[in-house]
């Protein structure tokens, strides 16, 4: 009975893992992607890097850049709002 409890316990944990990993990931790929698509006709990625903002101040900004003429289904502003929000959250730059 242990034994089972124990597995099923390791094999949830498995679950939640592998489901945040691949959500974080598709963040991060779907933001990458939405931003060359939708914001770099207009303007080169410096000026999305530069910006500090919280996620009420990207969103605010993402729906400045939608009322000028940047594309972006309902959907992808989510995905992306979220992806500016938390690349701002991590201390050092990757790239
Ligand atoms: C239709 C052209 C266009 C598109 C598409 C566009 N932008 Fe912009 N963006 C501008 C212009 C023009 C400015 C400078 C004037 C201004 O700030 O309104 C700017 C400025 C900015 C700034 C700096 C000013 C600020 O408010 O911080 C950020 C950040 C930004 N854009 C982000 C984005 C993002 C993110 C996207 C994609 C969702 C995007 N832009 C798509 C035209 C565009």
């Amino acid at each position: 009975m242990i034994r089972l409890l124990t597995t099923s316990f390791l094999f949830c944990l498995a679950m939640v893992f592998s489901f945040g990993f691949n959500l974080d990931a598709e963040i991060q790929e779907e933001g990458e992607r939405i931003i060359l698509q939708r914001c770099l006709m207009c303007h080169d990625s410096k000026r999305i890097e530069d910006a500090e903002y919280d996620h009420k101040g990207w969103k605010e900004t993402v729906e400045r850049m939608m009322s000028i003429g940047s594309r972006i289904t309902p959907a992808e502003k989510e995905i992306l709002i979220d992806y500016l929000t938390r690349d701002l959250e991590e201390t050092d730059s990757e790239d």
